[in-house]
């Protein structure tokens, strides 16, 4: 066991769809933390991502909401943490088209709130870390060559991206006036069981299962790089244990897919599973309009937390998407849950149907 091993930890954003993998690992695996998971449950925080843990000795759910700055001052006044895994955001770019307010309420000013809450708790307890959850979309768009760095300027393009880039200069910042300790990690596009089915491969997925239309925004040929979700989490968990202070780490699945290709590869697994004839599925493809401001192409070089930490992904993608696609069919409720309310009215606005 290290040195300093962090007893209280407070993870934002624990009913998401990454945090709650985050939450079920370090709860599992470290019964000498207790860990706090804190959540504002909005349409996107789901508790019934954590049903098989929330019984669990070491687990605590807090119901609030990181822009609220007297109850974020209250939680940390009232726990003297020693680390803090921050992943409460709006990220869903789309809706940050519709809506890019919220993105900078929670996602930078949520995220400074946090900070100076953490910054009385690091006066009271030098070991505490706040770690940073962020994308590689801060990066902006590569074209067809080349991969995004630890190094690479920051020039995001959406008002999701801005928002995130904005938040993590923040935590720089504050390691910079405040020292406080900190480490950041951008991560590449995500995919698993409990992804809300609003981006690209969960709404697929549900699509197909209701054989409703599958937009694919413009013509298709934009490319991004897919990390199976517990593949990220266990890359939180050695950046939270063994990460540098005050470094950055890539997170990637060396996995590029043009989404043309994904959709196809996910109607051709579909029709199977669906005993489908071949074929049936690729009807659904539906070329829409495309996303303004659209990235081309994202794409991590993840050779130093592969090199300093020793992290590499568990799955192919194959093996991947096969889990993802059964967890979908094994959980038709938590589907049919999530995409009532809120969510339908936004889908019809977003492809006019
Ligand atoms: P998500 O939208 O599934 O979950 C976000 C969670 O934050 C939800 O549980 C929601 O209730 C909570 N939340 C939102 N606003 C809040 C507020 N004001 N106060 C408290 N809680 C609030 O997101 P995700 O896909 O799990 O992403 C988690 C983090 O990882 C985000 O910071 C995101 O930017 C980052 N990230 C995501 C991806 C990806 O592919 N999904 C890739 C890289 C990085
Ligand atoms: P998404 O899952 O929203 O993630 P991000 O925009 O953060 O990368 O989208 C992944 C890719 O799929 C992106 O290029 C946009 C595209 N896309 C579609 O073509 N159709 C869709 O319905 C959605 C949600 C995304």
């Amino acid at each position: 066991m290290k040195k300093n091993v962090p007893k209280k930890i407070l993870i934002t954003g624990g009913a998401g769809f990454i945090g709650s993998h985050v939450v079920r690992r370090f709860v599992t695996r470290y019964s000498n933390y207790h860990i706090f998971n804190f959540d504002a449950l909005t349409y996107a925080g789901n508790l019934e991502n954590l049903k098989d843990i929330e019984q669990s000795t070491n687990y605590t759910f807090v119901k609030g909401d990181i822009t609220d700055a007297d109850f974020v001052n209250d939680l940390f006044a009232r726990n003297r943490f020693d680390g803090l895994i921050h992943l409460a955001a709006e990220s869903h770019v789309d809706r940050s088209i519709v809506d890019p307010l919220a993105f900078v309420r929670t996602n930078v000013f949520g995220t400074v709130n946090l900070l100076n809450a953490s910054l009385q708790t690091f006066k009271e307890n030098a070991g505490f870390l706040f770690y940073h959850i962020s994308t590689d979309e801060v990066y902006g768009s590569l074209g067809k060559e080349g991969f995004f760095t630890e190094k690479t300027a920051y020039d995001p393009n959406s008002p999701y991206s801005a928002s995130k880039a904005s938040s993590d200069h923040f935590v720089r910042a504050y390691g910079e006036t405040y020292k406080l300790p900190y480490i950041i990690s951008n991560c590449s596009n995500n995919y698993g069981p409990n992804q809300f089915p609003e981006k690209l491969i969960p709404l697929f997925i549900n699509n197909i299962i209701q054989n409703k239309a599958l937009p694919v925004y413009g013509d298709g040929n934009y490319t991004r790089d897919w990390l199976f979700v517990k593949d990220h989490a266990k890359a939180i968990d050695l950046i939270f244990h063994q990460g540098k202070k005050g470094e950055t780490y890539n997170v990637g699945g060396f996995n590029e897919w043009k989404n043309i290709e994904l959709a196809r590869l996910l109607c051709r697994l579909m029709d199977k599973k669906l005993d489908r004839e071949a074929g049936t599925s690729e009807k659904l493809i539906t070329f829409v309009k495309d996303r303004p401001g659209h990235d081309l192409r994202y794409a991590i070089d993840a050779s130093k937390i592969n090199q300093e930490l020793g992290w590499e992904p568990s799955v192919t993608f194959e093996e991947g998407l096969e889990l993802t696609i059964d967890w979908y069919f094994d959980n038709k409720e938590w589907l049919n849950n999530v995409t009532s309310g809120d969510y339908l009215e936004y889908y019809k606005k977003q492809y006019q149907v």
